[in-house]
């Protein structure tokens, strides 16, 4: 996992839950979630995953990317008890969302999970943002915090607090399982979702789920957007052939 900061004016004002298209030149062009804006900067959070992945992890200090943004909406904020639960590189926004929060919320909790410790990003700044106490760690393989899927902790919480928030980034399935639990307990959710992106910009159709496109009408979804493409969520969603595959 590597983080990139780009000099664009427009990316510099994105809210929290935005992606922005980042163009590696020869190579691709690739949604990722924005970490952090301002003062005419924007941050991104990339994990080593392939072919443009891997190029952008080359690129030196100085040299020329293409950058199309800020795209898609952004979380609301809520002020009064919330709780974020992030996996692998959805901790990212979720991150640049508790930045914004830790001033107005009443209480911050984060559950933020890993496979493994050095997945495990941005610790510290969480640490920083939230009260430690307030930061529940897991990983599979019980490298380090609790030896379980981020999703467990989370039961326990909800007994102790009553949130009037929770947001979600992360692996879908993960996401699926925290939206069955907000469901049960009838508490509101947000989830950021992520699907194959090609324009960002709602003309191509490749990131559709249900009646809306992810890139124009998302990312982040509420529970009542979330409700209506159940049997999409943490299911399916288009492949790269056009034909729908397992998330
Ligand atoms: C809204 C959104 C936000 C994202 N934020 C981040 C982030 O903050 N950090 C991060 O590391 N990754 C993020 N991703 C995923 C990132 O876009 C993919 O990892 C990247 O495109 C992989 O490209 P590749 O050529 O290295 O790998 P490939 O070998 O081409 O693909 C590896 C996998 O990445 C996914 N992927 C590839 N191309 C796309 C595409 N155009 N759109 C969506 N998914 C794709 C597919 O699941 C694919 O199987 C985000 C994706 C979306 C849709
Ligand atoms: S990426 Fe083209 S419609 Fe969403």
């Amino acid at each position: 996992m590597k983080t990139f900061t780009v000099k664009d004016s427009l990316c510099g004002k994105a809210k929290p839950g935005q992606f922005l298209m980042l163009w590696i030149p020869g190579v691709d062009e690739i949604p990722l979630s924005i970490l952090h804006a301002g003062d005419s900067e924007v941050s991104v959070s990339v994990k080593l995953v392939g072919d443009a992945t891997r190029h952008l992890h080359e690129v030196k200090r100085g040299e020329k990317v293409g950058v199309r943004g800020p795209f898609g909406n952004s979380f609301t904020e809520n002020t009064g008890k919330v709780l974020l639960v992030g996996g692998g590189t959805g901790t990212a926004p979720l991150l640049f969302l508790a930045k914004r929060l830790a001033a107005k919320a009443e209480l911050l909790s984060f559950v933020i999970g890993a496979k493994t410790k050095s997945e495990l990003i941005f610790l510290r700044e969480l640490g920083n943002v939230c009260t430690e106490e307030a930061v529940v760690s897991t990983t599979e393989d019980g490298s380090y915090g609790m030896q379980c899927l981020a999703t467990e902790p989370l039961e326990n919480l909800l007994k102790k607090q009553s949130f009037g928030m929770i947001y979600t980034c992360g692996p879908e399935q993960m996401m699926r399982k925290v939206f069955d639990l907000a469901e049960k307990r009838k508490l509101p959710m947000e989830a950021s979702l992520e699907r194959l992106m090609r324009c960002g910009i709602g003309l191509c159709g490749s990131c559709v789920i249900g009646k809306y496109r992810v890139c124009r009408d998302g990312p982040v979804f509420n529970s009542v957007q979330l409700r209506e493409v159940k049997a999409e969520f943490g299911m399916s969603k288009l492949g790269f052939n056009g034909g729908r595959i397992p998330v």
